[in-house]
């Protein structure tokens, strides 16, 4: 591996997209290379032996593309997905799954009163709950599948009263009370983020996988000393179907406007 080929970054669709911002915000010399599966989202509704298929095939065009790591920028292919995929390439390129970071960080920082919200294939896998049990045996871990949060989001509704009173519907409950940190276990939350924060009236800190994924890669990518000091490709973004709607709704994602080029891998 050289520091020169592209960090390959893939998701179920386009809200892997603000991983993908993150990490080009903390790394902007990296060459990246995004696979938004948008002809199979949402993972949050498939089941894993699915999930493990898509991510085998994508994680080949991605190693393909001579991609020196494979960033799966979904909660969801992270949970379901993370052990085959190395299991499947056996060391021939290095994964970093949106997982880890953050349960690493929410230890570190000695929460034990923790909750999360994410589709229904991450709450239902127990990964999160699993991985931080196995570090801090009594911590508890009130977990909660939102599965309106996603369409509810990519139809523009991340501002304002409708997703104020599902937010709501989702967040007032007992088993949340007396969190201290709330997990946001799935790409598109960040962009309700203040929204939760506003609804625990700033009393719970909010914690998503961004900052600590891009954070991660760039940790490996230094120790691997496979880091890039010159970007001389312009980042691509694939999807593996096109709509015109998927054009704004990867904008409102990555924060600026990006070209999505259809690249049908199945
Ligand atoms: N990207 C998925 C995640 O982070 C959410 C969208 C989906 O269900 O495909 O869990």
């Amino acid at each position: 591996m050289t520091g020169a080929q592209p960090i390959g970054i893939f998701d179920s669709g386009i809200g892997g997209l603000t991983i993908a911002h993150a990490i080009n915000k903390m790394l902007p010399q990296e060459h990246l290379i995004y696979f938004g599966d948008t002809a199979h989202l949402p993972y949050g509704e498939k089941s894993s032996d699915a999930i493990k298929y898509y991510s085998i095939k994508i994680s080949k065009f991605l190693i393909e593309q001579q991609c020196k790591m494979v960033v799966i920028a979904c909660n969801t292919a992270s949970a379901a997905a993370y052990e085959t995929l190395l299991d499947f390439y056996d060391g021939k390129i290095i994964f970093v799954n949106v997982v880890d970071p953050l349960v690493d960080k929410v230890i570190q920082n000695g929460y034990e009163r923790i909750g999360l919200i994410g589709t229904k294939a991450t709450v239902n896998s127990q990964v999160y709950k699993n991985k931080i049990k196995s570090k801090v045996q009594k911590a508890q871990v009130e977990q909660l599948a939102t599965p309106l949060l996603v369409p509810m989001i990519e139809e523009g509704y991340y501002k304002g009263q409708v997703s104020e009173l599902i937010i709501k519907e989702y967040l007032d409950r007992p088993e949340f009370k007396n969190i201290e940190v709330m997990l946001l276990a799935c790409t598109h939350y960040p962009l309700i983020k203040d929204y939760i924060i506003q609804f625990f009236d700033g009393n719970v800190e909010v914690m998503d996988s961004m900052d600590v994924t891009a954070l991660e890669v760039q940790r490996i990518l230094n120790e691997q000393n496979i880091l890039n000091h010159k970007r001389q490709y312009a980042n691509k973004f694939y999807v593996s179907d096109y709509t015109e709607g998927f054009d704004e709704t990867a904008q409102m994602f990555y924060g600026k406007h990006i070209d999505l080029v259809t690249n049908s891998i199945w």
